[in-house]
């Protein structure tokens, strides 16, 4: 549908160049908009060798395989069934590079069949996203994990994210506080804290918060938000301050599959099956968390061979482009995390560019498949024997 299009000389919303996303996003974006979805940690060392991990990987085609159709893209992960192989990274302030931010993403996912995952720094609440992504919209939630002080504000996100028919639990274990940023910290700039409060939405309009500020401070949170916002970044981030043990209480208060979200080493890929999750998320937060770190994709085919059988292995950080979501899947993973590329998407054309980015990837795995002989993403046909290693 995406190709024929094409050859239609339909003019798209957006170019079909997936290296240019970025580049045009960029340009058009206010200066701290830029610095905080295009910033990484650090140097950017990590966010680098995330993207030329995949140049180092090449798919070999095979000629003549005899298919009756184009390659399947459907595949099945902890029990839902997916249209395609891929789902919405969990991203915050969506707000500030577009006004209809986290609904336009949101609406987006619904219409082109790609879960969305909802972040927990959302700039929009759990209702509202659940609302705007609809009945057949199939939509996950994303936890910052307060200390154990505040198990009674967790217990309250995920009820709410439970009743509002979040299907998954994606716990973020590399974010316990904010990474050294300098983009932003030259901007001046925390995206919890701008005057408008844009990315506290979703935490302060939670009713347990909200109680105990009360009885804290006296006042509703609307009336002393220069103490509420902080109050509420520190309960989100609250440091190094959980064990493997803890899991358990995840467990206890979930009851749907709980998947642990920026694994990166054999060994705590092994815990994380010990521990009895269901899944992980193979990823580094796109390098935005510690740098001089490690490519996400190096360790994907390390952990797959360690724990692939055990658990549902999902994978983000570094995927630009169709034959890079191939690439990751024939190295191990289950489904494929979509981060900046639908964030360019959205900054560019709202709720019509996040579409655009979605089709774009998933025309270009489909040929990509289609060109190398491989007639589905499932791991029979797509998994390391379609794959060679170029020269370092
Ligand atoms: C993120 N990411 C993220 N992850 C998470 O668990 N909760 C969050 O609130 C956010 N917020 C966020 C904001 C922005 C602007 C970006 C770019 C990323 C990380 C995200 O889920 C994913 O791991 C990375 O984006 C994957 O890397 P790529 O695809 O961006 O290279």
């Amino acid at each position: 549908e995406i190709y024929n299009r094409g050859l239609n000389f339909e003019r798209p919303v957006l170019t079909f160049q997936a290296d240019k996303w970025e580049e045009l996003a960029c340009s058009r974006m206010s200066s701290e908009a830029k610095g905080y979805v295009y910033g990484s940690a650090g140097t950017r060392e990590t966010t680098d060798k995330n993207r030329a991990a995949f140049k180092k990987w090449s798919i070999v085609p095979r000629r003549l395989v005899k298919t009756e159709t184009f390659p399947d893209l459907s595949t099945e992960v902890l029990g839902e069934k997916l249209q395609f192989p891929i789902a919405m990274a969990p991203v915050g302030v969506l707000k500030i590079f577009n006004p209809a931010g986290e609904i336009a993403a949101t609406q987006a996912a619904a219409k082109e069949a790609v879960p969305y995952i909802f972040s927990s720094a959302a700039a929009a609440t759990i209702e509202d996203v659940a609302e705007a992504n609809g009945k057949d919209g199939q939509r996950w939630y994303q936890l910052y994990w307060p200390s154990r002080e505040h198990d009674d504000i967790t217990i309250s996100l995920l009820n709410r994210a439970k009743k509002a028919g979040y299907t998954m639990l994606f716990v973020t274990l590399d974010t316990y506080i904010l990474g050294w940023r300098p983009s932003d910290m030259d901007n001046g700039y925390n995206p919890f804290m701008r005057s408008d409060r844009i990315g506290v939405e979703s935490g302060l309009t939670d009713p347990v918060f909200r109680k105990q500020f009360k009885e804290r401070h006296g006042v509703e949170v609307e009336e002393k938000m220069d103490t509420a916002a902080p109050e509420w970044m520190r309960t989100i981030f609250p440091g190094m301050s959980k064990g493997w043990e803890d899991i358990k209480f995840l467990q206890e208060h979930w009851g749907g599959p709980i998947v642990l979200k920026g694994i990166q080493t054999v060994a705590d890929a092994r815990k994380a099956v010990e521990v009895g999750v269901q899944g992980i998320v193979v990823s580094n937060h796109g390098g935005r968390q510690q740098d001089g770190g490690n490519s996400s994709l190096g360790m994907l085919p390390h952990i797959k061979d360690a724990v692939g059988d055990k658990l549902s292995i999902f994978f983000d950080s570094g995927v630009g482009s169709g034959a890079d979501i191939a690439k990751a899947m024939a190295l191990g993973a289950d489904c494929v995390l979509i981060g900046r590329p639908y964030v360019y998407g959205l900054a560019l054309g709202g709720e019509q560019g996040v579409a655009h980015v979605l089709k774009s990837l998933m025309g270009e795995l489909e040929l990509t498949l289609h060109l190398s002989g491989i007639p589905s993403v499932s791991k029979k046909d797509l998994n390391r024997s379609v794959l060679v290693r170029e020269d370092d």
